[in-house]
C-alpha cells in the first residue's frame, strides 16, 4: 500500500496549491500553475518507492505536473469522499458539460493513477468514436459508457490487458455491429453489457428479419411465378421476344388489341365468325377472325394443327397468317391487315380495266400454284369475296382449310367460276349467288357468238382484249363443264393466263413494234 500513500502525498501538495488559487477552473489551473521547485524531488522519491507508477519512465515533468492538476480536479468532480486520502473512481455520470473536457486531457490518461478502479462516463451524449484513452487505466474493474452516442468500432483487442475488468457497460450507443461476435470478449461480458449498443445483432430485429425472409421469400417466389405465369399464359406480348411462343395469341391479347372486341373494330360478320381489326402491342395492324362456337377437344386439336401449317404459308398472293389463338370457347386466326377491299367489292365499285382484271387473275393463279406445289394439303375458299386486295392491287387468297381433301376438279371448278365472275358484268355475277349452275349456263348460252352481252361492258375493250377475254371465258367454261371429264390442269390454266397477261403487257407497251415472231401472242390467238 506504499504506492497509494505516496500518490496521496503527491495529491496533498497539489490540493493545497489549487485551494490557494481560489478553486479556479481546471483549464485556468493548467494555464497558470507552474511546478513547485521541489516537484522533481517528490516524483523521484515516489518512483524509488514504487517504480510501477505510470509517470516513472517519463522525464516530462511539466506533463506529469499537469496530469496531477487534472487528477485533483477530477477527484473532486467525481464526488470522491476524500480527495486527500483516496481516489478510487472517476464518476462523470450525467455530466455532459465536463465529461468530454476531461476525456480530452490525453496526458492525464497516459499517467492514469493506479488508485482508480471504476470509471463511469455514462449518460453524457458523447459523440464520436470509442474513447480509447480510457483503456490506458488497465487496472480498472468497472467501465460504464452506456447512454452515449458513440459510433464506430469498439477496439475489442485493446480490452485484453484489462484483466480485472468485470463490469462493462456499452449499452445504448451506436457502435458498428461487431464482425467478431464469438470472441473471448463477448464471453467475458454477458449480453446486458451490450443492450442496444449496436455491437451485437439485435435479437428481435434478427428474428424479424428471419421471419420476413422465411415468410417473405416464398411469397416473393409465389408472386414471381404467378406474375410470370400470368404473363406467359395471359399476356405474353408483354414478355421479351425470347420468352414468347411465336404465333401464339391469347384471348386477353386479342381483347386488348380490339379494345375489348369493341363494335368499332368489328369489320365483318360471317357464319359463326366475327372479323375484327386489331392493333397489337408493337403497333402492327391485324385482322382477327374469331370463332366462338364450342367445339370438341378433338376439333380443337385439329384446329391447332391447321394453324401450325397456316403460319408457314408465305407467298405474295397469300394472306400472311401471323398466328392463332386456340381455346375451347374462343378460337381465332390472326392475319396481316388489308386496308383494301375484296375483289367482289372492287369489281362492282370501280369498274376495273381489262389489264387490272388480268393482273388479279395472274396473282390468284400464282398463289394457287404455290399452294398446289408446296402445300397440297391446304385448301382454300376461292371466291371474289374471299380474295382480298393489297394496296398495290395484288390479290391475296384468304380463308384456308387445312386437310381439305376437296378434289382438284373442285379447285379447277372454283377457279373457273372465279374467272367468269371477273369477266362478266357485275349484274350477272350478282345472279351467280342465287345459282352457280344457272350463272354458268347463262354464259354458255352466249358463247361464242353473243359474248358482248355478258362481258362487263364497262371495260371498254379493244378488239385484241376482247379476243383474249373470249379465250378466257372459253377456259372458264371448260373448267366448269360438269359433263366433261377432261378439265384443264392447273398448270395449263396458269400457262394460258400468264401468256394473256404477258402479251397484253407487250401490246399495251407504246414502243412495241409487233413482230411476226411474237410467239406468246400468236399462241393465244391461235387457241
Ligand atoms: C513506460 O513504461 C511502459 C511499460 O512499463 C511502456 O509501455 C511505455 O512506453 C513507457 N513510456 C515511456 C515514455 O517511455
Ligand atoms: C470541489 O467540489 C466542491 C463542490 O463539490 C467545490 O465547492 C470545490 O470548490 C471543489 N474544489 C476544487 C479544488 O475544485
Ligand atoms: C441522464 O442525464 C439527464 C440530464 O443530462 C438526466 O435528466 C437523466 O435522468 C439522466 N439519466 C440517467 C439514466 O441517469
Ligand atoms: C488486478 O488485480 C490484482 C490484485 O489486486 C493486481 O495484482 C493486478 O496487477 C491487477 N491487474 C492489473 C492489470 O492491474
Ligand atoms: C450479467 O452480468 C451482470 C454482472 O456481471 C449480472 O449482474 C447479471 O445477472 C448477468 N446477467 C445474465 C443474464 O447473466
Ligand atoms: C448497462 O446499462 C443499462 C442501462 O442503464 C442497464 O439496463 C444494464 O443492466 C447495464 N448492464 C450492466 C451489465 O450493468
Amino acid at each position: 500500500m506504499a504506492s497509494i500513500s505516496e500518490t496521496l502525498l503527491f495529491f496533498s501538495i497539489i490540493l493545497a496549491l489549487s485551494r490557494a488559487m481560489h478553486s479556479a477552473s481546471v483549464v485556468e489551473d493548467l494555464n497558470n500553475l507552474k511546478p513547485p521547485p521541489d516537484f522533481s524531488t517528490t516524483i523521484r522519491n515516489n518512483c524509488i518507492h514504487n517504480p510501477s507508477l505510470r509517470y516513472c519512465n517519463s522525464s516530462d515533468l511539466n506533463e506529469i505536473f499537469k496530469s496531477t492538476i487534472v487528477a485533483s480536479h477530477l477527484c473532486n468532480e467525481s464526488r470522491n469522499p476524500n480527495c486527500v486520502e483516496t481516489f478510487p473512481k472517476i464518476d462523470l455520470r450525467s455530466r455532459p458539460k465536463i465529461a468530454p473536457l476531461y476525456l480530452s486531457f490525453s496526458f492525464f490518461w497516459k499517467y492514469c493513477p493506479l488508485s482508480i478502479l471504476s470509471i463511469d462516463l455514462s449518460n453524457n451524449s458523447m459523440k464520436g468514436s470509442f474513447p480509447i484513452d480510457v483503456l490506458q487505466c488497465t487496472q480498472i474493474q468497472a467501465l460504464d459508457l452506456s447512454h452515449n452516442e458513440l459510433t464506430g468500432d469498439v477496439p475489442i483487442h485493446s480490452f485484453s490487458p484489462l484483466t480485472n475488468l468485470t463490469l462493462l457497460n456499452l449499452s445504448y450507443n451506436y457502435f458498428s455491429e461487431s464482425t467478431m461476435s464469438d470472441t473471448e470478449f463477448f464471453k467475458r461480458f454477458n449480453a446486458s453489457s451490450f443492450i442496444h449498443s449496436g455491437l451485437l445483432p439485435n435479437q428481435k430485429k434478427f428474428t424479424i428479419k428471419v421471419i420476413i425472409l422465411l415468410v417473405g421469400f416464398p411469397i416473393f417466389v409465389i408472386l414471381m411465378v404467378g406474375c410470370f405465369g400470368w404473363l406467359f399464359f395471359v399476356r405474353p406480348d408483354f414478355l421479351p421476344r425470347v420468352f414468347r411462343r411465336e404465333n401464339k395469341f391469347t384471348p386477353s391479347m386479342l381483347k386488348a388489341a380490339t379494345d375489348g372486341f369493341s363494335r368499332e373494330n368489328l369489320v365483318g360478320k360471317g357464319e359463326g365468325v366475327d372479323m375484327y381489326r386489331g392493333v397489337l402491342r408493337d403497333g402492327t395492324q391485324v385482322r382477327i377472325e374469331i370463332y366462338r362456337d364450342d367445339i370438341s377437344r378433338e376439333s380443337q386439336r385439329r384446329f391447332e394443327e391447321e394453324c401450325k401449317v397456316l403460319v408457314q404459308l408465305s407467298h405474295e398472293n397469300i394472306v400472311q397468317v401471323l398466328g392463332s389463338c386456340s381455346r375451347r370457347k374462343l378460337r381465332a386466326i390472326i392475319t396481316e391487315w388489308m386496308e383494301g377491299e375484296n375483289v367482289e367489292m372492287w369489281l362492282s365499285r370501280s369498274a376495273p380495266s381489262w389489264k387490272h382484271r388480268l393482273k388479279i387473275l395472274m396473282g390468284v393463279v400464282k398463289g394457287m400454284c404455290y399452294l398446289h406445289e408446296e402445300w397440297p394439303e391446304v385448301g382454300y375458299d376461292l371466291r371474289t369475296s374471299s380474295v382480298l386486295l393489297s394496296d398495290n392491287l395484288e390479290p391475296l387468297i384468304s380463308r384456308f382449310k387445312v386437310g381439305d381433301q376437296s378434289s382438284s376438279t373442285r379447285k379447277i371448278h372454283k377457279i373457273g367460276v372465279f374467272l367468269l365472275e371477273i369477266l362478266v358484268s357485275s349484274r350477272l355475277s350478282d345472279e351467280s349467288k342465287s345459282g352457280e349452275v344457272r350463272f354458268i349456263d347463262h354464259i354458255r348460252k352466249h358463247y361464242p357468238g353473243n359474248l358482248r352481252e355478258v362481258i362487263d361492258e364497262r371495260m371498254k375493250m379493244t378488239e385484241n382484249s376482247f379476243d383474249q377475254a373470249k379465250q378466257l371465258i372459253r377456259l372458264g367454261l371448260m373448267c366448269t363443264d360438269q359433263s366433261s371429264s377432261h378439265h384443264p390442269h392447273l398448270s395449263q390454266i396458269a400457262d394460258i393466263i400468264t401468256r394473256a397477261y404477258e402479251s397484253w403487257n407487250v401490246l399495251a407497251s407504246p414502243t412495241h413494234k409487233r413482230s411476226p415472231g411474237d410467239k406468246g401472242h400468236k399462241r393465244i390467238q391461235s387457241r
